[in-house]
């Protein structure tokens, strides 16, 4: 484990893992709520964060965690798709983790993925002002793509990206796939937070499990940074760490 330009926690397993993670967002939404402030979360969808979500309902449930002063914006949804489609990620998100939890359906955050075209960079530059108004994201939460991506920034994303449309990648819609079908039914264009939205966060924690991420974990926290995989730009943030599981980390 040689030549790390970003910080690696390794775990065994990636429940042991997201529990930690868990473990921290839940320490700093407890003591937010102890000094009567808001905590910002920034939230990702696809199998990755599954068990930080469990994980934290059940801190809810059973050690009576309480979400109504977390606010929380999520990085990305696909455009256009209904927030009725178990495919949106809209969706996910109400199933996985908002429905099971006490936040203020209001501090609830996503890109609305139906908005029309033409109010899309309006909106984009909203989404952006109210992540600003609620005082900037404390913690941010990411996976990563088999492109390198984080959000749905693909490869040629610039570092001073914002929230805007971006047209998938072509390995992204075959990853995506399965959901879908059929390629001609999956979505070619989506909502993003850009790289410098994500970048403004005041700690940044990404994870990935197994080994189909491990050849692109190894890209990104050893290789140079470039806009071909956003996520190499977390190379220079100064409070960003990658939680990893044994899979995942074994080409490093
Ligand atoms: C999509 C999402 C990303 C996510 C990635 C990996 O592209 N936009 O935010 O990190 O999928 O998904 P998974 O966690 O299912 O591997």
């Amino acid at each position: 484990m040689s030549n790390q330009k970003i910080p690696v926690e390794k775990y065994s397993t990636p429940e042991i893992a997201s529990k930690s993670v868990a473990k921290e967002v839940a320490a700093l939404i407890q003591k937010n709520n102890s000094d009567g402030k808001n905590t910002v979360l920034g939230l990702a969808t696809g199998s990755t964060p599954l068990h930080l979500y469990k994980e934290l309902i059940r801190i809810h449930k059973e050690d009576g965690l309480s979400f109504k002063n977390t606010i929380t914006f999520n990085l990305d949804d696909y455009y256009p798709i209904s927030q009725d489609d178990p495919e949106s990620y809209y969706y996910f998100m109400q199933q996985h983790f908002i429905k099971h939890i006490d936040i203020l359906p209001e501090n609830f955050h996503i890109p609305d993925s139906n908005m029309p075209r033409e109010s899309i960079e309006i909106e984009c530059a909203k989404y952006e002002q109210t992540i600003k108004d609620s005082g900037g994201i404390d913690i941010q939460i990411l996976g990563i793509g088999r492109t390198g991506h984080i959000g749905f920034n693909e490869p040629g994303s610039s570092r001073d990206s914002r929230t805007r449309l971006v047209e998938l990648d072509k390995i992204t819609r075959d990853d995506a796939c399965s959901n879908f079908n059929s390629l001609e039914n999956t979505p070619k264009y989506s909502l993003t937070m850009g790289v410098a939205t994500i970048m403004e966060a005041k700690k940044i924690i990404l994870m990935a499990w197994g080994k189909s991420k491990s050849e692109i974990i190894a890209k990104v926290v050893k290789g140079s940074i470039t806009n071909e995989a956003s996520a190499s730009f977390l190379q220079s943030h100064p409070n960003a760490k990658f939680v990893l599981d044994k899979d995942s980390v074994s080409r490093l």
